[in-house]
């Protein structure tokens, strides 16, 4: 049985990417920074048959989720599949800009994809196996109103992702 862990399994699309995994038979880490919604997906899953853990983690920070990976790997044994799709989408026009907001972008949509690769690859290069995904977005090439800030943050996860194969070879 595969296992997968999602970020941002809480609502949305990641809650649909773990509840469709699930009913395609794998074990489903669900990780959100929303304890509520990330255990009520984590309990669709089980009403549904399926099997979840939900672990309640903000994936910005590198030590939690350094943590996680620890607590992983003893509760659940390595993770085959991590699909990195927490991110926070901020509409901002540029008299709106809040420096803190961009900042929170960047943590969030960007730099915890450092966070999760530096937890979670060590294992995966052990074993000569597993999958890194990352969502990204339009935005990323596109022009989108009031999401400039939001489209760099993706422009950063394809590229990321685009040279994730180098770092790993
Ligand atoms: N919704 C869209 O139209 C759309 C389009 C293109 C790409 N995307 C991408 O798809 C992904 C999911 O989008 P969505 O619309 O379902 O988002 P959403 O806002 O509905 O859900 C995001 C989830 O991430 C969680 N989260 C936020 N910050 C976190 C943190 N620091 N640590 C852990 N969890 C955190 C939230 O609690 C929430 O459950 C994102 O990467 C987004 O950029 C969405």
């Amino acid at each position: 049985m595969y296992s997968f862990q999602v970020t941002g399994s809480g609502r949305g699309l990641g809650r649909s990417i773990a509840q469709s995994l699930a009913k395609e038979g794998a074990k489903v880490i669900c990780v959100d920074i929303n304890e509520k919604n990330n255990h009520e997906t984590a309990q669709l899953i089980k009403d549904e048959g399926g099997l979840a853990a939900a672990y309640t983690v903000n994936v910005a920070k590198v030590e939690q989720v350094m943590e996680l990976a620890k607590t992983i790997e003893i509760e659940h044994g390595p993770v085959d599949i991590l699909v990195n799709n927490a991110a926070l989408v901020m509409g901002m026009t540029v008299a709106e800009w809040d420096p803190a907001e961009i900042i929170a972008s960047y943590n969030v949509n960007v730099l915890s994809l450092y966070w999760m690769v530096m937890a979670f690859l060590p294992s995966m290069r052990k074993r000569n196996d597993g999958h890194i995904v990352a969502i990204s977005s339009i935005s990323a090439l596109a022009p989108t109103i009031c999401l400039s800030i939001y489209g760099a943050t993706k422009a950063a996860v394809s590229s990321r992702s685009y040279n994730l194969n180098s770092y790993c070879t």
